[in-house]
């Protein structure tokens, strides 16, 4: 028989942690899923109130799992944001939001988890990170550089937590049909006449977004993030997704970076 988990889901309101909660509560795991406004989701598992940018609210949930279960086999890092916008056109505090979101975020909560885990000596920590973590895209740089940063995080801390009998593993999908596109911000200089890139950037957004909603299933996604809670994926990454941007990873690591940015700027149109 298999043994249920205690689950902790970053942002199990909508998307990828909302497909991976229900995935985890129907194989019968011990859910609890997150949102910054949980009262507004009527789920079949446990919502808890959480805010990945406040130091408090990740330390007060992990509580909350703790004060019930008495133990966290699995932490899945999803809660996310994506800002859009010319690198150029990106305000400090903008950059500052993504980062406390998209990697502060999961550096919160993973310190809040490890020390029952460490004690436990068991667990799991799940990253979601991004194909946009292994390809830098146009428009999208800060949301690319906070991947890439969930990147070189979760390897480091993989290495360091392996000898108490914990895992890190990071899911890299590509693009997944939910609400990213309504949930995207967009940077306030982006949307001026005056922006240098007042052409170039509505096209790629546009392209982006079209992408975005054929994109795949989040259930895809999900399906991995249970095998990897249920101790059946073990690796240190994994991308997901649709098989032209799998390739796309895999072809980053053969083909020149000159000739790989080419391609890419032929790609989105981009001036040259
Ligand atoms: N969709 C894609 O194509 C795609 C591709 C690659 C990677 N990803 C990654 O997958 C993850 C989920 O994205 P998604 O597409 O499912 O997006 P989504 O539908 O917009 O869901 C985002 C989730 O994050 C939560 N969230 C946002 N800010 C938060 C904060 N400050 N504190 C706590 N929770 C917060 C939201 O919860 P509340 O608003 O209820 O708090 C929501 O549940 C993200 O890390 C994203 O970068 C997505």
């Amino acid at each position: 028989m298999k043994i249920a988990k205690v689950v902790l889901v970053t942002g199990a309101s909508s998307g990828i942690g909302r497909a991976a909660a229900a995935m985890l509560h129907d194989k019968g795991h011990i859910v609890y899923g997150t949102s910054r406004d949980p009262a507004r989701h009527d789920l079949p598992w446990r919502m808890i109130a959480l805010d990945v940018t406040d130091d408090a609210s990740a330390a007060a949930a992990m509580q909350a799992v703790l004060a019930e279960q008495g133990r966290i086999d699995a932490l899945v890092n999803n809660a996310g944001l994506v800002l859009a916008g010319a690198v150029e056109d990106t305000a400090i505090d903008e950059a500052r939001r993504v980062f406390e979101t998209n990697l502060l975020g999961v550096l919160r909560m993973a310190k809040a988890a490890l020390p029952t885990m460490r004690a436990q000596r068991a667990g799991v920590i799940v990253n979601i990170g991004s194909l946009a973590g292994r390809v830098g895209l146009p428009f999208q740089g800060l949301y690319s550089a906070s991947k890439f940063a969930l990147e070189g995080l979760s390897e480091s801390l993989r290495l360091e937590v392996a000898g108490f009998g914990i895992q890190v593993v990071l899911v890299a999908p590509g693009d997944t049909a939910t609400s990213v596109v309504d949930n995207r911000l967009r940077t306030e200089a982006s949307g001026r006449d005056s922006s240098a890139y007042a052409g170039e950037f509505p096209r790629v957004l546009a392209r982006f977004e079209a992408e975005e909603r054929a994109g795949s299933p989040a259930d895809g996604v999900a399906m991995r993030i249970l095998a990897i809670v249920e101790g059946r994926a073990g690796g240190p990454r994994y991308v997901v997704g649709p098989l032209a941007q799998r390739v796309l990873v895999a072809a980053r690591a053969v083909i020149p970076a000159r000739l790989f940015q080419w391609g890419l700027g032929l790609y989105y149109g981009l001036r040259r």
